[in-house]
């Protein structure tokens, strides 16, 4: 197990620069199945999400290599693709639900081990076995797997989504760019990284209209191409080090990434006490850490462009010592603030219930020894962790590589006393 110590107190100067999306790289890996060309992604930072993703592709018969920063994928051919997914990397990330759709058009059928991820709490499927099964596949549930399979090529719908999940709206974006005819998604999630994958299979040649709005138009059955493309920055990594600034104070610039595209935290930052200067790709954060900042908060996480999920631990750690009484409520995930023991560990006021999470704010923090429990709670401890008097030990099982190429070496670039222990190996 990795472990993370943090030496807290330490102001953060400097600039950086977020890689590229996780959210968007992992979906787009999947999509290049669909390419007829080879295709290279730009800028991908070295996550062990991305690292699972090149060894799915390879498992089920393609060629997908890092040259680089750059991911590349070579064309496949129908015949030579499988459409069984391991279960070991089926079970290593969500993201391996994004196979579903390439691998059902592509080989005919797939069979999809339960996928892993962060424990948020349940996280079912059924709008992108729905959406498929209206396109004409036949959906197979049996122990713990789910395989499709289709009889001819799939059909464009008219299909509701029963509620924006970016996942289910990223499969089926994919299926109906292989579809017959024409397809319609109603109520489509409208996430940047949404957009970011509507735009990749655009540039290939695909025919989509109204992605990033609730109505998505596909006209299918065009032959898609390849393309150098570099995806969107990573929005979560930007909030991150701008809560790592808001809790260690000091003065960062967050630059190539449009403050739009995580403009509800920014709004929450100044709510804090946050100096926020909006330039047109960069922003710039100043905190003065003498003056305390400003709690009695009520944040609510929903879908895009409501304040963003993955940053509500993010705003969990940046408001335990601000003052006065916050409550952070995540509509989308039920265990989304595992983080709280960790919180508490290092003497915050904090008790998460359900959805909700409730801070009583004004703590005073001190180092102690935690554990990620997850890739997002991981990040908000070591955010956490910055403020507080003495150094933090953070345990982590792998869960913030999966987001973070180099989460401890950023802030430490930054000025953070901030250092990885790698584990060793075992002879
Ligand atoms: C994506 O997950 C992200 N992951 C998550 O980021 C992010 O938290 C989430 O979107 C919301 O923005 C990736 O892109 C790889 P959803 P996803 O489907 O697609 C329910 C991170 O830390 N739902 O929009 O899995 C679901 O249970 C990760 O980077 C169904 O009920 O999220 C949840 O309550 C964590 N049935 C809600 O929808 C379905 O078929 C939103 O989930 C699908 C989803």
């Amino acid at each position: 197990m990795q472990t993370i110590t943090i030496t807290g107190g330490q102001p953060l100067h400097g600039t950086i620069r977020p890689a590229a999306a996780k959210n968007s790289v992992l979906p787009l890996l999947a999509a290049t199945l669909l390419c007829g060309a080879p295709c290279c992604l730009r800028g991908v930072p070295e996550l062990s999400d991305v690292d699972t993703s090149l060894a799915l592709l390879q498992a089920v018969g393609a060629k997908a290599a890092r040259h680089g920063s750059d991911l590349c994928t070579l064309p496949v051919h129908a015949s030579a693709l499988c459409g069984e997914i391991p279960a070991h990397l089926a079970g290593a990330m969500r993201s391996s639900v994004f196979y579903l759709a390439p691998l059902l058009c592509r080989a005919g059928m797939v069979r999809l081990p339960l996928p892993g991820g962060c424990r948020l709490g349940p996280r079912p499927v059924d709008i992108h076995l729905a959406g498929l099964a209206a396109m004409g596949a036949r959906v197979e549930l049996g122990g713990d797997a789910v395989t499709l399979r289709r009889f001819g090529p799939l059909q464009g719908v008219d299909f509701t989504l029963r509620l924006p999940s970016v996942g289910a709206t990223m499969t089926l974006l994919m299926a109906a760019c292989c579809a017959m005819g024409t397809t319609v998604l109603r109520g489509a999630a409208c996430e940047p990284e949404v957009c970011d994958l509507a735009g990749f299979l655009s540039a290939c040649g695909a025919q989509i209209a109204g992605a990033g709005t609730p109505v998505v138009v596909v006209q299918g059955r065009r032959a898609l191409g390849g393309i150098l493309y570099t995806p969107l920055p990573d929005r979560i990594a930007a909030a991150t080090y701008g809560a790592a600034v808001a809790a260690a104070g000091g003065q960062i610039t967050v630059r190539e990434c449009p403050p739009r595209y995580y403009e509800a935290f920014l709004q929450f930052l100044q709510q804090c006490g946050v100096q926020v200067t909006r330039r047109e790709n960069a922003v710039e954060l100043v905190r003065d850490p003498s003056v305390p900042l400003r709690g009695s908060q009520q944040l609510y996480a929903n879908a895009w462009p409501a304040f963003a999920t993955d940053t509500a631990p993010l705003a969990a750690a940046v408001l335990l010592e601000a003052q006065g009484e916050s409550q952070i409520y995540d509509h989308l995930f039920a265990n989304r603030f595992a983080c709280a023991a960790g919180f508490r560990a290092m003497g915050a006021e904090c008790q998460a219930a359900g959805h909700r999470l409730t801070i009583r704010g004004g703590a005073h923090l001190q180092g102690a020894c935690v554990t990620a429990p997850d890739l997002r709670g991981g990040a908000a401890l070591l955010v956490a962790a910055l403020a507080a008097d003495g150094t933090t030990e953070l345990r982590d099982p792998g869960h913030i590589r999966r987001g973070y190429a180099d989460l401890p070496g950023d802030l430490a670039l930054l000025g953070a006393r901030c250092a990885c222990c790698r584990p060793t190996a075992v002879r």
